[in-house]
């Protein structure tokens, strides 16, 4: 495992944000890991993923770890279930399409989510109505302490709305290293529900669509209004969508009496903050290199030599006018450091 000095994470982080590491290596297995955290207090050590879901805004004064334990496995079969295993440093999308060539259903709504495999559950990624806890089966973390190897099971990852336990009560304090899920091989449950999906589909005269067929979907949506972090920085959705009460919903409706929710329970509901920060006027918004997705205003882009302060500028600004105009607080879903 070789030790690089001051490398700039500019090409490990979709953002596209140049700060330095102190330190560098590559983990290519999971011996490398313990011997990484045998040598290193775990406080001195950054955790590096596919970097889809950060924003760096200062030199990282630690050992970034980059996680690139590779491998895919088909466990178990059994009727119409299949047990596969992906290593934490296999590509999301990469995978995605490993099952799709193989047959397997179950992630293909989860088609082109940037990032790996070994951080798709700490915030349980979802898109297009389904969700990662729909297929997880369980997965492996190293305990950054004890480096002992622990399994969690769905109950365990206390899976919520991009959340889980890793990003609560044991955060920090473990590494996935690898994620089973468990797809279909024949008899597959598709998820055509969600609005942008059934459209795209009868737009191509598609009536029995296939699990390759809603993955085109899929992918299509998505580069219809998602940048490409190779073209332009982004971290996917800079916000969360905000979970309300139905009170404060009443109030928007009185001036904004189309404003789109989703229903969380009798008394709260999801608006998406997309809207929120668009009705605020705010999309397509430019400050430097900062900026507003011009297509998804749940984006926030760098436009080339943007620091992650910018951004972070940005975000705050469209926090405050959100807050202001419709009195609802958004919080980034990406992690900031
Ligand atoms: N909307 C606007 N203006 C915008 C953006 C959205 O009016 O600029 C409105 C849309 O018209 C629609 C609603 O907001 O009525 C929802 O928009 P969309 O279907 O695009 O989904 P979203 O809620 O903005 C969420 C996820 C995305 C995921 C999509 C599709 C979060 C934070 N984001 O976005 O996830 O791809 O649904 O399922 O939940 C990501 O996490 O990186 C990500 C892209």
């Amino acid at each position: 495992m070789q030790t690089y000095s001051q490398i700039s994470l500019k090409p490990f982080n979709t953002f596209g944000i140049d700060v330095t590491a102190q330190k560098f290596v590559q983990v290519e297995s999971v011996e490398d890991l313990k011997d990484l955290l045998k040598n290193n207090y775990a406080s001195e050590i950054f955790v590096l993923g596919g970097g889809s879901n950060m924003l760096l805004t200062k030199n990282i004064d630690k050992t970034v770890a980059h996680i690139n334990l590779k491998g895919i496995e088909i466990l178990q079969e059994s009727g119409n279930e299949v047990l596969i295993k992906a290593m934490a440093g296999e590509s999301w999308h990469r995978f995605v399409l490993y099952c799709l060539d193989n047959g397997l259903g179950g992630l293909e709504n989860l088609s082109l989510i940037p990032g790996n495999v070994g951080t798709s559950p700490i915030q349980n990624i979802g898109a297009y109505g389904v969700e990662l806890k729909d297929t997880f089966e369980e997965c492996t973390a190293l305990n950054v302490q004890t480096l002992e190897l622990k399994k969690f099971n769905k109950e365990e990852c206390k899976f919520g709305y991009r959340d889980s336990v890793f990003k609560n009560a044991e955060k920090g304090k473990y590494i996935i290293t690898d994620v089973t899920f468990r797809l279909t091989r024949n008899k597959h449950k598709l998820n055509t529900a969600y609005g942008a999906i059934g459209a795209f589909l009868e737009e191509q005269g598609i009536e029995e669509p296939d699990i390759k067929d809603i993955s085109n979907a899929v992918i299509q949506i998505r580069q219809s209004k998602l940048p490409n972090p190779k073209e332009l920085g982004n971290s996917g959705s800079f916000f969360k969508n905000p979970i309300v009460t139905k009170d404060l919903l009443k109030n928007i409706q009185k001036s904004y009496p189309e404003v789109p929710f989703y229903e969380v329970d009798s008394e709260h509901v999801k608006i998406p903050a997309g809207w929120l920060i668009d009705r605020a006027g705010l999309k397509g918004t430019r400050e430097g290199d900062a900026g507003v997705h011009t297509k998804q205003a749940l984006v926030l882009v760098n436009y080339g030599d943007a620091s992650g302060k910018d951004i972070l500028q940005l975000a705050e600004k469209v926090q405050q006018k959100v807050k202001d105009l419709f009195g609802v607080e958004i919080e980034p879903e990406v992690n900031i450091f």
